[in-house]
């Protein structure tokens, strides 16, 4: 089957995301302290008629980063230019899309973790002082040129905290991380995007999908849509909580939500590790996965979980998880699939 738990997008996300995409604050479920915290931003630079201060947001893969860029620039009433850290070459590209900003205007960055590094030297002055220091010409002909930019605002988003550098990361005044979601505001999407879809759910049937979701919208709104093709075929075309949990278990979607990766680390550390503790960079070269992917995508959720414990010697597994995944407990010799 098709990753359907993944919290990162897949093809079939791209074709439902835009109209599935809340369409103002009040739209934008949960994550109340970061939205309460931004809305006073926002009415402040507003009043003093100012661009807004820079905005980091991270937080892992589906949480709504990108959809907030977009309700913040709608709030202020200003225009939006995305791009990506990766898709600016040149500190020529960057001159070019800075120099055309509006004042006020938002450039809204992807990845940022991923800007060239001589892009991101670039982008220091233009954020700080709202200036382009360019270099023309080569050599000892070479003169330094400072261009002017219209006061803008960088909205950056990355899943990678960890890996902005830190004079990139003082420069944003406003930084929000992002959080799994509630399973009531879980629901409170499901329930939404259904009605886009033109989907009837009752609360069962919205709590069932929830449950699952791994804490992130995109895995709800992707479980809804497995859901509601199930229902359409085989059942009353309504989704109930017994409709939900049938066809749910019917495609082998785990109860707790956990993806291939989740379990791929889990039982790594189980079966190659007896449980635990191990260091990071072990795991990362055992089930051959980035070491800051597994940092800052799987095991936030492991640990929300309860399924993993960070000790001062490494990661272990808990015996909650074991009990999730059917198997003995950790005390019990577990069968070793490679040399230590
Ligand atoms: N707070 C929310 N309320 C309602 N829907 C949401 C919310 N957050 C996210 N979504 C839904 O989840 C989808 C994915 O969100 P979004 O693309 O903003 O996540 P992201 O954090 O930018 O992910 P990535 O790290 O992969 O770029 C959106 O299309 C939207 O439908
Ligand atoms: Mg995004």
């Amino acid at each position: 089957m098709e990753a359907v738990l993944t919290p990162v997008k897949t093809k079939e996300d791209l074709l439902f995301e835009d109209s599935l995409r809340p369409r103002s604050f009040e739209e934008f479920v949960g994550q109340e302290t970061v939205k309460a915290n931004l809305k006073i931003f926002i009415e402040a630079a507003c009043k003093r008629d100012e661009q807004l201060d820079h905005v980091l947001l991270y937080g892992p893969p589906g949480l709504g980063k990108t959809s907030l860029a977009y309700l913040i620039a709608k709030k202020m009433g200003v225009g939006i230019k995305p791009t990506a850290g990766p898709v600016i070459e040149r500190t020529g590209d960057l001159s070019a899309i800075l120099s055309n900003l509006q004042s006020k205007e938002m450039l809204f960055i992807d990845e940022i973790h991923r800007l060239h590094p001589s892009v991101e030297e670039i982008m220091y002055a233009a954020m700080e002082d709202f200036c382009l220091d360019l270099v023309i010409g080569q050599g000892p002909s070479a003169r330094s040129h400072k261009l002017q930019l219209k006061k803008f605002t960088l909205v950056g988003a990355t899943t990678r905290a960890g890996r902005i550098t830190p004079p990139l990361r003082g420069r944003f005044g406003i930084v929000h991380r992002l959080d799994y979601y509630k399973n009531e505001d879980l629901q409170k999407i499901i329930k939404r995007s259904a009605s886009i879809l033109k989907v009837s759910i009752d609360d069962k049937g919205a709590e069932q999908i929830a449950l699952r979701s791994r804490g992130t919208p995109r895995v709800a709104n992707r479980l809804l849509r497995r859901v509601r093709d199930y229902a359409d075929v085989k059942g009353t075309g309504k989704i109930t909580g017994k409709e939900a949990t049938t066809s749910l278990d019917k495609m082998e979607v785990d109860s707790l939500g956990l993806d291939e990766v989740d379990r791929k680390i889990l039982m790594t550390i189980i079966e190659n590790f007896s449980g635990g503790p191990v260091g990071i960079n072990t795991i990362a070269a055992a089930i051959d996965e980035e070491k800051d992917t597994i940092e800052s995508i799987y095991e936030p959720f492991l640990m929300r979980i309860g399924f993993l414990e960070r000790t001062t010697r490494g990661r272990r597994v808990s015996q909650k998880a074991y009990k999730h995944l059917g198997l003995a407990s950790s005390s019990s010799p577990q069968k070793k699939l490679f040399k230590d």
